[in-house]
């Protein structure tokens, strides 16, 4: 049985108050917050087997290299990855959308498209921008119909055999709008496109599987499934990741750096995946927290945390359109989404009912949500983002709307 209330119990940091009253944690779009599970075990880490991995024979650091290795099995079997050798961790979502970009993304010539779509994250469309002034290749911008949804006609029209890669969000961030992974996918790969797709809001919140969505790359973070920051994932297939070139040069990345004295030169390869994309001493710690916050969320079972978000929701979208004033964006309920709701009250600044609702320990994102030209397609300035996780529950959406109730009836007397 999901049960919200003894999921609560595993999260410190829900029996805070702020400002005089409980926390009611509604910015996990932003960030999740983490159980004692996770925290213990990085405690754990840094108590009884901290060391450098893949580098020395000791125990500290062989059993520092076995727990981050399991992680990376972890995060496999996670996201049903062919194996771990699939499987890079970077710094975050942002980061292995640059690796792409860079690794990849740099063979791109003039001759070339790559098309991004506008309900993106800045963090999937600014590195595309970016390259297409290096390598001038053209970049198309796929529509968004009026209530967030993508319009897939446009995206036919778009992608061409011109296409090189299509890059999308599995989830956007701003409306909880899904998108069909496997439509797109199958239009991409007719054209000899790679996909990309920014699993960031999916993968903590719905299954997500690589293989049947069929994706090419899928970057996600570990701060919004439980996990710490500083840790994220970048999938790819493995024949991409064989033939890509690193991103990062250095230490743990290479099999060979071998001098070799008549050419005054050096011989050098490349380690085996997915080490040869992760150079540097790596974020071992957070990769044991990333590893314990996939079982947390494995024990729940994914289909599970998707259903109590959809449901919360759909329950949030029926009482916050009570609310006089209270315009909600995004499609009806006859949608499939995920937990995030955005809304504008009348009258007031997205900032400034942000703020109001902190006063009551109401914790909201305000803003563009770094999604910019999404909001400029839906013609808004900017937008209060209420997004929900596996410990919110339907008397915390209650309690916010008693509150937006309250103020948009100040807000008439005024
Ligand atoms: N990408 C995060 C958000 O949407 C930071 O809030």
């Amino acid at each position: 049985m999901f049960d919200p209330y003894s999921i609560r119990e595993d999260f410190p940091i829900l029996r805070r108050t702020v400002n005089g009253h409980p926390i009611i944690y509604f910015d996990n779009a932003a960030t999740s917050q983490k159980p004692r599970s996770v925290i213990d075990a990085m405690k754990k880490f840094y108590e009884e087997n901290n060391a450098n991995i893949h580098r020395a024979v000791h125990t500290l650091s062989q059993e520092a290299t076995e727990l981050y290795e399991e992680a990376h099995k972890e995060v496999a079997s996670f996201i049903n990855a062919e194996s771990y050798e699939e499987v890079v961790f970077v710094k975050n979502t942002t980061e292995a959308i640059n690796l792409v970009a860079y690794s990849w993304g740099s063979r791109l010539n003039p001759d070339d498209e790559v098309s991004v779509t506008l309900m993106e994250h800045h963090s999937n469309i600014v590195p595309w921008w970016t390259l297409s002034k290096f390598r001038n290749f053209k970049l198309k911008y796929v529509d968004v119909k009026g209530d967030g949804t993508l319009n897939y006609e446009d995206l036919e029209q778009q992608i061409t055999e011109k296409t090189r890669f299509v890059c999308v969000t599995h989830v956007s961030n701003v409306t909880g709008v899904i998108n069909d992974i496997k439509r797109i996918s199958k239009l991409a790969h007719e054209n000899d496109a790679l996909l990309l797709v920014d699993g960031a809001q999916s993968a903590p919140h719905m299954p997500v599987d690589v293989k049947k969505l069929g994706v090419d790359f899928l970057a996600f973070s570990s701060h919004k499934m439980l996990g710490p920051t500083g840790i994220g994932v970048l999938y790819a297939r493995r024949e991409l990741l064989e033939e890509g070139e690193p991103f990062l040069f250095g230490g743990g990345m290479i099999k060979d750096v071998c001098y070799v004295q008549n050419k005054g030169d050096l011989d050098v390869s490349w380690n085996e995946l997915p080490w040869k994309f992760e150079a540097g001493t790596p974020n071992v710690c957070g990769a044991v927290g990333l590893m314990e916050a996939v079982r947390y969320l494995r024990r729940l079972g994914m289909e599970n945390v998707y259903i109590h978000e959809r449901n919360l929701a759909l329950y949030a979208l029926e009482r916050i359109e009570e609310v006089g004033g209270i315009r909600v964006y995004g499609p009806g309920k006859e949608t499939e989404r995920c937990g995030i709701i955005p809304f504008n009250m009348t009258g007031i600044d997205s900032h400034d009912l942000a703020l109001l609702l902190d006063q009551f320990g109401i914790m909201v994102r305000s803003g563009l949500h770094c999604a910019q030209p999404l909001h400029q397609r839906l013609g808004l300035k900017s937008s209060v983002r209420a997004s929900f996780y596996i410990y919110n529950t339907r008397e915390e959406v209650d309690r916010m709307v008693d509150i937006l109730n309250n103020l948009s009836e100040g807000l008439k007397r005024h």
